[in-house]
């Protein structure tokens, strides 16, 4: 029998599946052999002796402490792929709020408190709270992992042009990606000619503040862009003094620190780009499916 522990609430649909003869699931165990986790922070916590393996259901593994699990030989699973398309969703949508001033539009008719009419209604929108279509316009997709295959994949299909770029994989070899996507020669090129654009890399020593005050600088005016990777990658002091210039005319993000709160330019997102039952369960199923894998027949399989 192996005890899996539980650091947060994981879907049942996913726990269903461990065989209860083989797997105790508990949320408080002294000495698992699996841990199975959504955003629980590991660092701070005493890795138990018993330990073999830690799921991750989801996409980053920042929160778990991944040198002091290797050099214990505890495996670290995610869950690549898994909740792709509601981060996807999430994304098209960030862009579609941010260039229609929906978010904007639709706080000013709630505080009309039945005060108006439709007439005074439909007038102010028309004046304050238009936008442009995203068709034709340009995104730049920062990383080719599934998520931002998807999200370029989607964007191609709304008319939109878009350039893609990833420092490991060539946008030839990105999984899956469609034709139209534009491959950028770096960085810098990527982000050159963007009206938006949507990070999608892991948080890395390397990757830490990557969108900085040099990089913003390379952007078009006007450009906005989206976070739904992330919150450090991007450097806040920095785009906030970006956001105040008008250079960067909006900041979505699904990381709202406090800092960013009051910014009129941020549309702060409360981390739901992986929020929806299918990617819950999609996750805890690919997750709890590893740990019973690994720990009944040492298999290995990060999918
Ligand atoms: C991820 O890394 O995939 C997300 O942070 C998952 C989540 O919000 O649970």
């Amino acid at each position: 029998m192996f005890t899996i522990q539980t650091l947060n609430k994981i879907s049942e649909k996913g726990l269903g599946l461990l065989d209860p003869e083989r797997f105790a699931v508990k949320d408080d165990a002294a000495q698992p052999e699996g841990i199975i986790l959504r955003s629980h922070k590991m660092h701070d916590m005493t890795l138990p002796e018993s330990l073999l393996a830690v799921a991750r259901a989801g996409a980053g593994v920042n929160n778990i402490p991944i040198e002091s699990c290797t050099d214990k030989g505890i495996v670290v699973f995610n869950t690549p792929g898994a909740n792709a398309n509601s981060v996807k969703e999430l994304v098209i949508s960030g862009m579609l709020l941010s260039s229609r001033k929906i978010v904007e539009g639709v706080s000013w008719a709630r505080n009309l408190k039945g005060e108006s009419d439709v007439e005074k209604t439909v007038e102010k929108g028309k004046k304050d709270y238009a936008g442009p279509e995203i068709m034709g316009k340009t995104l730049g997709v920062i990383g080719l992992g599934a998520i931002g295959v998807m999200v370029a994949n989607a964007a191609a299909d709304l008319g939109m042009n878009v350039l893609g770029f990833d420092p490991y994989i060539s946008v030839d070899s990105a999984w899956g990606l469609s034709a139209g996507v534009r491959r950028a020669k770096s960085l810098e090129a990527a982000v050159a000619e963007c009206d938006f654009i949507s990070i999608h890399v892991p948080l890395l020593e390397s990757t830490k503040g990557m969108v900085d005050s040099s990089l913003i600088s390379r952007m078009k005016d006007g450009v906005r862009i989206l976070n739904f990777a992330r919150g450090p990658l991007v450097n806040d002091a920095d785009i906030i003094t970006a956001l105040e210039s008008g250079k960067v005319a909006k900041y979505i993000t699904d990381f709202p620190n406090a800092e960013l709160l009051n910014q009129e330019n941020v549309l702060p997102i409360p981390h739901l780009g992986a929020s929806t039952p299918e990617a819950e369960e999609n996750c805890a199923v690919m997750a709890s499916r590893q740990l019973a894998d690994y720990l009944s027949s040492g298999n290995i399989k990060n999918s």
